[in-house]
């Protein structure tokens, strides 16, 4: 059987199925990927991200990521990936969704359900007294972005090299580890811990995983049962389709 066929096979059996998605979904709404050949990190240094370093030098860490998160990545729009899983979750046919992006994307797309293990750049926190203020609100212009109540430094409200993953995000991807029947893996390398120690717990317990990837991951030859070779935007519309009898 081909392998999209075994997939929606899988899925048409599965009680609880949950998505787990990295940059790749979002590489069709104009977002790079971190690594590869046009990742980010080809372009820019890591250390920008390094929360040690963002603490010592903000101002330049915060043109680094305006640059990468606000000026560019602010504008996309949910892809055709990200409207199939919104419909699988309406269907009733996806359980929820764990995502290591921070673009917001699976939420404008319909999502309800989303766990994002990476935090959100649409949210910019101020450490000192906790308001949250929305990036449009906010001028960028000068750097860094300072509260307004007590002008302390405000952080994006995603997860830095050195921090922890958040407790609610953390929690909940765990529970979807130990429950789900399916994990289908959407565009991530599985190269970052602890986040994909998450696919790799589910299928401890039991579900079978169905991988979504152009290119072979850390999971496509040690835990992926069904491969499919292919981009996000142009297998998910195929699956959900197929799954919610609207092709
Ligand atoms: N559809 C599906 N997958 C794609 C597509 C596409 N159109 N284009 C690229 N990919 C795949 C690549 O083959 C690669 O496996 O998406 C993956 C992107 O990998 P990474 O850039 O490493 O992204 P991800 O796994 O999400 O990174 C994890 O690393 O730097 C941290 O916190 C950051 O959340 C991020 C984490």
């Amino acid at each position: 059987m081909e392998p999209l066929e075994e997939a929606v096979q899988i899925l048409k059996q599965s009680s609880h199925t949950t998505a787990f998605t990295g940059a790749g979904i979002s590489v069709e709404s104009g977002i790079p990927p971190f690594r590869g050949e046009n990742g980010l990190w080809s372009k820019y240094d890591p250390i920008v991200l390094d929360i040690g370093y963002f603490h010592t030098h903000p101002a330049e860490a915060w043109k680094v990521i305006r640059e990468i998160f606000y000026d560019f990545f602010g504008k996309a729009k949910p892809n055709p990936a990200h409207f199939a899983l919104a419909e699988m979750e309406k269907q009733g046919r996806l359980a929820a969704v764990i995502t290591q992006n921070i673009d917001n994307l699976h939420q404008e797309a319909g999502s309800k359900k989303v766990y994002e293990y990476h935090g959100n750049s649409q949210r910019l926190l101020c450490p000192k007294c906790g308001a949250v203020y929305h990036p449009i609100e906010m001028d960028l212009s000068t750097l860094p972005p300072r509260c307004k109540n007590d002008g302390e430094v405000l952080k994006p409200d995603f997860v830095f090299f050195g921090e922890a993953i958040p407790a609610l995000a953390a929690t909940k991807a765990e529970e979807e580890a130990s429950t789900a029947d399916v994990f289908l893996l959407v565009g991530t390398t599985g190269e970052i811990m602890p986040a994909s120690l998450i696919p790799q717990m589910a299928k401890q317990n039991g579900a079978r995983i169905i991988e979504i990837n152009p290119g072979v991951s850390n999971f496509t030859h040690s835990i992926t049962d069904v491969y499919i070779r292919g981009k996000a935007g142009e297998v998910l519309p195929v699956i959900a389709g197929k799954l919610t009898g609207k092709s």
